[in-house]
């Protein structure tokens, strides 16, 4: 078996375009490919469409080992390998949308030569790398297995977190055969210093929803924890800091708004769906998805609240969100909760506008665009500032120095001196103690 040293990478979003950067600057041949024109054209004029990616890092692949192409223009057959990056949504019943995958492989199908590896990264449920991907690869007329290469490769990487990028993060690789698996660990050994085999794609592809439910469903409970802290006087936050001294056997999860991205509000999903073909309710799941679905109407309800405090209605009111990415320090909004929040309070006749340094305009759940202010303009404006999300480039001082009412949904007033009843704040109540007895949540 020679070594592996072409590989192709299909779908340059979040997930493949770091693929691709890394394995070029590893010293492999790498051609990018998107079914997106503008995605290629954006990548090939060196401008980075990501923030994990810079525009420096970017340029000097490109004048390296790395091509870049739309599908029509790509050589995928010159390839050893190819990588499959591209989504894996859910659609409006929140069932899995197999569509760009099959697609994907619709495309390879065409190209597909014997001795290729093809490696699938994108999440799915367990059995989609050997049943539904497998089947129209094979509609080539190649058998995989025997003709070509076949594996699964979840990808680990958290956009806006550069260790979760790190060379010491280890991978996972389940291959068809042992041949399959390890020409894929072999590729991934380039970029990650421990490649971890596991029995089957179908064990890895669970392997990585079991990642990322277990984020979803401690997620819910520390959501869930908070409302019940609401109701008993207790501030969350604290409690949360208090548990998280203990040195093993805790993990620290925070609440908020609700839960966001193209990962932890979408996966969790396309296993409970698969459960359901074994006869099997994951109840977990569904109880964790009711409880994060839920949280953004929880906050819509603590805006009201603290209107109310100063006699005001929400139908009217000025509300100005602050942080609309669906977490702190990244430009992406994908499935962010600031969507529903904002649809929530414009539904209940709420005037909205919103700051962040990352979103320079945003859509709500309910298709209304605006665009963004920079926060000195918000802060004159709104009655209530409400944050989603807290990014670093947001400047608190001048926020909590200056906004008269506040909801806080992430504690992002911690360690500034607020005033009395200034901040109401997600799981904790107002600020200062003298108003505490008033709160509604906690008659
Ligand atoms: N974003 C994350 O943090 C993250 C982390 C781990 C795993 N994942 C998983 O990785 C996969 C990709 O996610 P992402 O965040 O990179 O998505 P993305 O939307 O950022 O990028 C996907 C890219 O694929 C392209 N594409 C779509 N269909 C295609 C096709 N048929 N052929 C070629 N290109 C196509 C799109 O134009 C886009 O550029 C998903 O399964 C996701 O769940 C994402």
């Amino acid at each position: 078996m020679t070594a592996d040293r072409r590989v192709a990478v299909v779908g340059l979003g979040y997930v493949g375009l770091p693929l691709a950067v890394s394995f070029a600057e590893a010293g492999l041949e790498v051609e990018g490919i998107d079914v997106s024109e503008a995605r290629v054209g954006t990548i090939r004029d060196g401008r980075s469409p990501i923030d994990d990616i810079s525009d420096e890092r970017l340029g000097s692949v490109l004048s390296g080992g790395l091509r870049v192409s739309t599908q029509g223009e790509a050589r995928v057959a010159e390839a050893d390998a190819v990588f499959v990056c591209v989504p894996t949504p859910i659609n409006s019943t929140k069932d899995p949308d197999l569509g760009p995958v099959l697609a994907a492989a619709g495309y390879l199908r065409q190209h597909v030569r014997e001795g290729q590896l093809l490696v699938l990264q994108s999440t799915t449920y367990p059995g989609t790398t050997m049943g539904p991907f497998r089947e129209v690869l094979e509609e080539s007329g190649l058998i995989a297995g025997k003709d070509f290469d076949l594996a699964y490769a979840p990808e680990r990487v958290n956009p806006g977190d550069p260790a979760s990028a790190a060379r010491e993060v280890p991978r996972l690789v389940g291959g068809m055969t042992p041949r399959a698996g390890e020409r894929a660990a072999a590729l991934l050994s380039h970029i990650n210093d421990k490649v971890v085999s596991v029995s089957s794609p179908d064990a890895a592809e669970m392997a990585k929803l079991l990642e990322n439910v277990f984020r979803n469903v401690n997620i819910a409970f520390v959501n869930q924890l908070a409302l019940l802290c609401e109701r008993m006087d207790l501030d969350v936050w604290e409690v949360i800091d208090a548990a998280a001294t203990k040195p093993f056997g805790f993990m620290r999860f925070t609440p908020g708004p609700g839960v966001g991205g193209h990962c932890i509000p979408v996966d969790p999903y396309y296993l409970s769906w698969r459960a359901r073909e074994f006869d099997f309710v994951d109840r977990f799941i569904e109880l964790a998805g009711d409880i994060n679905l839920a949280m953004p109407r929880h906050v819509v309800d603590l805006v009201a609240e603290a209107l109310n405090d100063r006699g005001q209605a929400i139908r009217g009111a000025k509300v100005g969100v602050v942080g609309v990415a669906f977490k702190p320090n990244v430009q992406d909004d994908r499935n962010s909760p600031a969507a529903e929040v904002i649809a929530g309070v414009a539904g209940r006749g709420g005037e909205v506008r919103f700051h962040d340094p990352h979103v320079p305009s945003f859509r709500d759940a309910d298709g209304v665009v605006r665009a963004g202010d920079d926060l000195p303009t918000l802060l004159a404006w709104a009655d209530v500032i409400l944050v989603v999300t807290a990014h670093r480039a947001i400047d608190w001082a001048a926020l909590y120095g200056t906004a008269g009412l506040v909801v806080d949904t992430v504690n992002s007033s911690a360690g500034y001196d607020v005033a009395d009843r200034q901040v109401l704040r997600l799981g904790a109540g107002w600020s200062g103690a003298s108003a505490t007895p008033e709160h509604p949540a906690r008659r």
